[in-house]
């Protein structure tokens, strides 16, 4: 069934477990999701980006409304998530929508806009009862962003000036940069354990930890058991999903029929989304 991500994150917070929430860019993204955490037996999230917006055309409806009708059909929880939403437009649309959450992201400005920003946008969107998260520091690599080094100190989450930060906006979840960065197609990013710890007994609300894709598998269970609770996790559904594209593309080059490959594509991207959900205890 469709839950609300508040009572996803705080179930996963008491209970010590990693949330996982997928990227959807196509329908058989959020059905392969589905299926992964259905395998799994664990909730999930199901999360829709801006940038996923711009390639249906600057329509979110179209993917919310598919999205929400497999949440219904499920056999676990399922939220929705609106992702990393800069456009006010696009944040205003959630609530009518079927989203429980929305990330407001204006972490490339500078502190006090963001502040402000995000300050606004919480205020509004908390009174249509929607879940707000934002973030803090930079975690770069995300589309049409110049590549930002993940060990850049300057890009880090502080630790004082999140307990400030979430004090002063409001947000009910708080995305850290802590070593990670976006659409990384190795998993070999290190992350800062003890930093985690520093903001996680800083700041009063649940941790998200984002570009989970590069973030080895042991590092992704310490840094749970750290005090992360919502990871989000994209590039690895599309590298499962190309990947199964191109083998079946290899092995049958006279193949027309979309549904031969897309089928690989899914199945490959539930069988990722079942392991990092395992991975996330
Ligand atoms: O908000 C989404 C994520 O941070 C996903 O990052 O594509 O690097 O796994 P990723
Ligand atoms: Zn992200």
């Amino acid at each position: 069934p469709l839950v609300h991500t508040a009572a996803l994150v705080t179930e996963a917070r008491r209970e010590g477990f990693g949330l996982g929430a997928f990227n959807v860019i196509t329908l058989e993204h959020a059905e392969a999701i589905v299926a992964g955490a259905e395998a799994a037996g664990r909730p999930v999230i199901l999360q829709i980006s801006e940038n996923a917006v711009k390639f249906h055309h600057g329509r979110l409806d179209v993917i919310a409304r598919a999205s929400q009708a497999v949440a219904a059909g499920a056999s676990v929880p399922v939220a929705l998530h609106l992702d990393h939403v800069e456009s006010e437009a696009l944040w205003r649309q959630a609530a009518g929508l079927g989203f429980g959450s929305v990330m407001v992201d204006y972490s490339k400005l500078p502190y006090d806009e963001n502040l402000r920003l995000t300050t606004g946008a919480v205020e509004d969107l908390q009174a249509e009862g929607l879940y707000v998260e934002s973030e803090l520091g930079k975690v770069g690599g995300k589309e049409g962003e110049a590549p930002l080094s993940a060990h850049a100190p300057g890009a880090r989450t502080d630790p004082g000036e999140a307990a400030a930060y979430v004090a002063a906006t409001g947000v009910d979840a708080l995305a850290v940069a802590v070593g990670s960065s976006h659409a990384m197609t190795s998993r070999d990013a290190a992350l800062d354990h003890e930093l985690i710890a520093r903001i996680a007994a800083a700041v009063p609300v649940p941790l998200v930890l984002h570009g989970s894709s590069g973030v080895p598998d042991e590092e992704l269970a310490r840094a749970v058991k750290g005090g992360m609770v919502k990871i989000n996790i994209g590039t690895a559904l599309n590298i499962a999903f190309t990947g199964a594209v191109r083998a079946h593309l290899e092995a049958d080059p006279k193949v027309v029929d979309p549904r031969k490959y897309i089928k690989d594509a899914r199945a490959a991207m539930a069988a990722t989304v079942e392991h990092f959900l395992g991975v996330l205890g």
